[in-house]
């Protein structure tokens, strides 16, 4: 920048360096940040789901609750899978009353308790006769542990335990009626958070403060967890007509970012929501990605894949690592006590 010849340029170099290029650069990253974690359009095909049934866990709230809403509308049995009785009913009749599906019900599910999972698998297993669509949604952020603890219910890390465990659970305990109604498939929800793992998964299991398996913790490695998961059933289901796929849902203003309100100070955590309204996906947009992979007619052929703005998208290079992924099905298997 010239610094003379009139007042003019004078008073504008230090307006353009201090407040007009700042601006530019912020409003350019903010593009760039929608661009990477934006949506795709609303999932275009006009598939029915009648005669399908769907379990969506944590289908009363946010990304869940839109994805409930759209696969009701297509015909499908929609049950949801929630932790709250309060919660799930008001999630139901609400579904039901903007559908007119009538086939929406919920059975109690609390991930963070592996004896819950499994008698939420004994009730789908007593009450349904198929599985067409498992949809793992349900999931917590960071902070959750500043308001439920740090530990689930059998001393996993409670992220962890919530975002990948739980799900691993239950996801084994329906590949029978899954297997049994392929073409069939499951969803896991990972997240690009995943991308913040820097290496591979830590296996040590001597329990730490009461943890068991102390180095897996946290939202990034549950979602790299998510996604290796989805690779691993894909190869162990091979030829069982059942796919598994993982997707990035986006930047999405749901509740679970609610936790923060206990982080951080009310002016920051508004802010932040701010920020979150321009750059972010509403629950509706959020929820695209997942209705794509289950249901279009585009993505029947993608097995073991992740995708994110409904396409294909690249994953940490370490939830490539086929042993790395056999082995976290192989500890996963002994965290729930099977074999
Ligand atoms: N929002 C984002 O920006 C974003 C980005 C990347 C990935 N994701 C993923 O998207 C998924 C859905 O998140 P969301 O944004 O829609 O959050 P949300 O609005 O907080 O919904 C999460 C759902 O999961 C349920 N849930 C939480 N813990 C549970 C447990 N122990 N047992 C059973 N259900 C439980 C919640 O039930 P309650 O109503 O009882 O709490 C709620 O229904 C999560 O897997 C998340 O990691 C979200
Ligand atoms: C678990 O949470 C409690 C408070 O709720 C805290 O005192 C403790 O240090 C935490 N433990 C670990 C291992 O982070
Ligand atoms: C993800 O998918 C895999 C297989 O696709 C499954 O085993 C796992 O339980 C699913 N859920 C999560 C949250 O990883
Ligand atoms: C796991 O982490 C612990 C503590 O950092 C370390 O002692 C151990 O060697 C690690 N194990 C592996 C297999 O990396
Ligand atoms: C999200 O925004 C779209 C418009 O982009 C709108 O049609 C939809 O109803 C919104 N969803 C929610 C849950 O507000």
């Amino acid at each position: 920048m010239e610094l003379k010849v009139s007042g003019v340029t004078f008073a504008l170099c230090p307006f353009l360096t201090l407040v007009f290029v700042p601006l530019l650069i912020l409003l350019f990253l903010l593009y760039v940040f929608r661009e990477v974690l934006g949506s795709c359009p609303p999932c275009k095909s006009n598939r029915r789901l009648d005669g399908k049934t769907v379990i969506i866990t944590g289908g009363n709230a946010g990304i869940g609750k839109e994805t409930a809403i759209d696969l009701a509308r297509r015909g499908a049995r929609v049950i949801l899978g929630c932790r709250s009785e309060d919660r799930a009913r008001a999630a139901v009749r609400d579904i039901i009353a903007k559908t007119g599906n009538s086939k929406v019900v919920f059975y109690i599910l609390d991930l963070a308790d592996l004896d819950s999972v499994r008698q939420f698998a004994a009730t789908v297993l007593e009450k349904e006769s198929r599985l067409d669509i498992l949809i793992n949604n349900a999931g917590i952020g960071k902070s959750a542990v500043l308001i439920s603890g740090n530990t689930t219910k059998q001393g996993f890390d409670l992220t962890f335990g919530t975002n990948y465990l739980g799900p691993f659970l239950l996801t084994y305990l329906l590949l029978d009626l899954l297997r049994s109604s392929a073409p069939s498939q499951i969803v896991n929800v990972s997240s690009h958070m995943h991308w913040f793992c820097f290496r591979q998964l830590n296996f040590s299991s001597e329990t730490q403060n009461g943890v068991q398996y102390p180095y897996l913790k946290g939202y990034e490695i549950s979602k790299l967890g998510n996604v290796m998961h989805a690779r691993e059933l894909a190869k162990r289901l091979q030829s069982t007509g059942i796919r598994a796929n993982s997707v990035h849902p986006g930047l999405v203003e749901t509740e679970i970012w609610a936790p923060l309100k206990k982080k951080y100070p009310g002016w920051l955590y508004n802010i932040l929501v701010a920020i979150r309204r321009m750059i972010g996906l509403n629950s509706t947009e959020g929820a695209q990605t997942t209705i794509y992979v289950a249901i279009d007619e585009g993505a029947q052929d993608y097995n073991g894949q992740y995708f994110a703005k409904c396409t294909i998208s690249k994953e940490n290079r370490l939830a490539l690592d086929d042993s790395a992924c056999a082995l976290l099905w192989d500890h996963s298997m002994k965290m729930c006590s099977l074999k």
